[in-house]
């Protein structure tokens, strides 16, 4: 494991963080109805998670001597709020993944600040999948 390993992992992370703002963003404006007022909110409150974890990633890349991407990671859309909500539930869950993964490189690098920084991100993620999996089961 090396830090330019880590940083360019890092940067997959801002890519997928980066590309989730903006499918949040989209989602909502697409989602209608009663359900749409509930799901609305609820995308907002995440937007600021998703955010938040966009600024500590790029503020660690540049720390770590990289450059941090303001590419987004490319997503579906789906036409139905059910489709939407699996979408995201799947992403949410590669987020996951992919934390608990580099937080492992991290600790390799003892840099334990940024392996619990990202081991609380993967618990955000998995937060919202849970959100999410609620709501699909009430549809
Ligand atoms: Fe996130
Ligand atoms: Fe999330």
């Amino acid at each position: 494991m090396t830090k330019e390993e880590l940083i360019k992992g890092l940067n997959e992370d801002l890519a997928a963080e980066l590309g989730t703002v903006i499918r949040y963003n989209y989602q909502a404006g697409k989602s209608f109805g009663v359900i749409g007022i509930e799901l609305r909110e609820m995308f907002e409150e995440e937007i600021k998670d998703e955010l938040g974890h966009a600024s500590f990633l790029t503020d660690i890349i540049i720390d770590l001597g990289g450059e941090p991407t303001t590419t987004p990671k490319e997503f579906e859309k789906p036409d139905t709020i059910k489709e939407m909500l699996e979408l995201n539930i799947k992403m949410e869950l590669e987020d996951v993944e992919n934390y608990k993964k580099h937080a492992e490189w991290a600790e390799q690098l003892d840099m334990i600040e940024l392996k619990m920084k990202l081991e609380d991100m993967a618990a955000d993620e998995a937060g919202h999948a849970r959100e999410m999996r609620r709501i699909v089961k009430g549809l």
